[in-house]
């Protein structure tokens, strides 16, 4: 019986949206082995709630309230709770502009794995260009060469194991809009790389334990 349980999680998102959209789709196509049953967000109004709606996706709308340490911690243990309830065991990171605190990855800390379940992708070629704006940072500098990184969360920023990276070109026409499309086509494939892997791994995994 377990061997047919899927991989819960829960998508984190702060703003547009189209990661998330692109991995809740990938989780409605997955044959039930992927299932997202909530979307988290730290904004009101943020255009990824309009996107989950559309899908059908039940949305917390969660807002650091105050400044500081305490508020963000105060943040996450709401948002744990409905994780913990929930039975979700993934967090997969899409665009949410909120540092990950260690109180909070040691919730999804996996022995097994040596990693914490939280999965954030990055508009850079890590560890070039670490923070919010991964592709307007690369881009004044004047990269030949750029490309996006999924990885997993650990207590750093933007500093955990890498899992994959894939990298795109310059082009002499290009323009930041143009240069970053091509990052977020990328963003979208890497992502659904992994969850289709992680999908093989755990049935790999489950049938070994059957
Ligand atoms: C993406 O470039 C992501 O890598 C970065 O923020 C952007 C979010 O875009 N962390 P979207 O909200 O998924 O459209």
């Amino acid at each position: 019986m377990a061997s047919n349980a899927p991989i819960v999680a829960a998508v984190f998102a702060s703003g547009n949206g189209s990661n998330a959209e692109n991995i809740l789709r990938f989780a409605q196509n997955s044959g039930g082995r992927l299932s997202i049953p909530l979307l988290i967000c730290d904004k009101e109004g943020a255009g990824v709630l309009a996107r989950a709606e559309k899908l059908g996706v039940p949305r917390a709308v969660i807002p650091v309230e105050g400044k500081g340490r305490e508020a963000r911690r105060a943040q996450e243990d709401k948002i744990l709770a409905l994780l913990a309830k929930q039975g979700i065991k993934w967090a997969f990171l899409a665009g949410y502009m909120q540092i990950i605190s260690p109180e909070f990855l040691k919730f999804f800390a996996d022995e097994t794995l040596g990693v914490n379940r939280v999965v954030n992708i990055h508009p850079s070629l890590l560890p070039q260009f670490p923070g919010k704006d991964g592709y307007g940072d690369a881009w004044n500098a004047g990269v030949k060469k750029s490309g996006v990184t999924l990885h997993y969360v650990d207590e750093g920023v933007d500093t955990g194991p890498v899992i994959a990276q894939k990298t795109f070109d310059r082009r002499d026409d290009d323009t930041l809009e143009t240069f970053r499309a091509r990052g977020m086509e990328l963003e979208y494939q890497i992502y659904t790389e992994f969850l289709a892997s992680l999908i093989a791994e755990t049935a790999a995994l489950k049938k070994e334990h059957a």
